[in-house]
């Protein structure tokens, strides 16, 4: 692979967050970058809280171009951007940010990026029954966007946090006056629920590396006409999606997710088609690399 050539003209791009250590994003937007003939760079800013708005203002005095933002800033940045996408203040966390010289606008490519992996793969979900499992900040992402689609949703999650489940559905049910029943994640209440559900979405980080024997849904609740999304795209195949695989149901993985929020940010901040199949298969690339 060829160096970048800086130049005086290069256009820097980059994600905040911490831990940062782990992230595929700087793989997947300097390879579409090249791909597309951009002189644009993307690097990796360790972010700690406190420090978020010295970040922020360094953005501006720097003119850095774009910005993804990752654990723990998804909410806390809102306060210091210009403007706020309608589906990102209805989610009320930003994952994707703009510069105009000077002028901060906040998207949350999340959301939009679950549902493209969605619809690229010919699933409206718009009238279907969605399970959620987990009510976390992807959960928030996934569960607005699909409400905002049409879907109906049922949330469950670990009964330690139920009241905050309880929060987002009662929130969601206000905005898109659409029913969204919270209810605690056990055996009873998946079997209730997924008796009716056309799409299952694991929002938690059940099955991710190291623990790649867990799964939030056991093998006999799986079934064939079942769409399974798993947002854990580490590893790309998680013990859910080879069981739901095995039981004959659709799967989806957390790639695709990961894959298509970049594409969307990286739309966003040039103004480019992203080469998505590229940045797909970079990622794959680097993520296979990690797991040796
Ligand atoms: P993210 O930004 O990836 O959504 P998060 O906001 O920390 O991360 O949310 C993680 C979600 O996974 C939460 O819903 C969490 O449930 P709790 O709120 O009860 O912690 C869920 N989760 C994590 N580990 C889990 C486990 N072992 N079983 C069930 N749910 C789990």
């Amino acid at each position: 692979m060829k160096n970048k050539v800086i130049s005086g003209k290069t256009r820097l791009c980059g994600i905040i967050g911490d831990p940062i250590e782990h992230t595929m994003s700087p793989v997947m937007h300097n390879a579409a970058f090249r791909e597309v003939g951009l002189d644009y760079l993307y690097v990796p800013f360790k972010v700690n809280q406190g420090e978020l708005a010295k970040a922020i203002e360094g953005v501006r005095t720097l003119n850095i171009r774009g910005l993804n933002v990752t654990i723990p800033h998804k909410v806390a940045i809102i306060q210091f951007l210009n403007e706020l996408d309608h589906l990102a203040e209805k989610i009320g966390a930003v994952n994707t940010i703009v510069n105009d010289d000077g002028v901060l606008r906040g998207y949350n490519t999340d959301g939009a990026g679950f549902l493209q992996a969605l619809l690229e793969r010919g699933i409206e979900p718009a009238g279907k029954n969605v399970v959620i499992l987990g009510a976390g900040g992807a959960s928030r992402a996934i569960s607005f966007s699909l409400a905002d689609r049409g879907a109906h949703l049922v949330i469950l999650n670990r009964l330690l946090e139920l009241d905050w489940a309880k929060e987002l559905a009662s929130r969601i049910s206000h905005i898109f006056t659409i029913e969204v029943e919270a209810l605690e994640l056990n055996r009873r209440n998946l079997i209730r629920a997924l008796g009716e559900a056309d799409i299952l979405v694991n929002a938690t980080s059940v099955g991710m590396t190291p623990n790649i024997g867990e799964t939030p849904v056991t093998f006999d609740l799986l079934r064939p006409g079942l769409i399974v999304f798993d947002i854990v795209y580490n590893p790309i195949k998680t013990r859910l999606l080879t069981e739901a695989e095995a039981a004959g149901a659709k799967t989806i993985s957390g790639l695709d997710m990961l894959v298509w929020q970049g594409a969307l940010a990286f739309e966003k901040w040039t103004g480019v088609k992203a080469p998505v199949e590229l940045m797909r298969e970079e990622t794959i690339k680097a993520l296979e690399k990690h797991e040796n």
